[in-house]
């Protein structure tokens, strides 16, 4: 039983610098769960932002699922960026930890934006939904401009 327990500790003690911070085994796992939500979240935007820019026809249902998406996905990087995951393939800048409460604020901001999206699709105004994907595409360029490597 010895060996065993002894490689038990040891686990315990590689594991705890990181998982005092987040539920992620490796910080490569932190790095693609956030690019992922990120990367999902960008599909959908994109989608939103044709029909808002004419080049797609508006459709009530297919704009409020993808809503549903980002909104959903909105929530998600945040607790993926713990201390020791800016890697060589992650484009975060160092200042997100260096100034997480600007980092939150701006993570806040963009929810509240899509709240604000999200509503503006279920009502079918489609001015509403102009405007509110307007407002949050200017919190997703603020947050890359002050924290994501170009
Ligand atoms: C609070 C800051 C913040 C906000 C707000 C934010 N982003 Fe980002 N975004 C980042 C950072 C940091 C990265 C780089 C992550 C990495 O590479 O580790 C990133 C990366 C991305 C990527 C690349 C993902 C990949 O494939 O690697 C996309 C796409 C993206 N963001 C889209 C968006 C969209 C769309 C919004 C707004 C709805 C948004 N982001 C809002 C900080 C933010």
């Amino acid at each position: 039983m010895k060996p065993l327990f002894a490689s038990i500790a040891l686990t315990a003690l590689i594991a705890v610098p990181f998982s005092a911070h987040a539920q992620f085994a490796k910080p490569e796992d932190a790095v693609k769960y956030r690019q992922s939500a990120l990367s999902v979240m960008g599909t959908h935007m994109g989608r939103v932002g044709a029909v808002v820019k004419g080049e797609k026809a508006y459709d009530k249902a297919s704009v409020e699922s993808d809503v549903a998406v980002i909104e959903t996905m909105s929530r998600l990087p945040w607790s993926a960026f713990p201390a020791g995951s800016n890697l060589s393939n992650s484009k975060a800048k160092p200042e997100i930890w260096k100034e997480q409460d600007k980092f939150k604020a701006a993570a806040e901001k963009m929810q509240s934006e899509v709240a604000k999206l999200s509503a503006a699709a279920k009502s079918g105004d489609q001015n509403a939904i102009k405007a509110a994907f307007g407002e949050t595409g200017k919190a997703c360029k603020s947050c890359h401009d002050d924290f994501r490597n170009k």
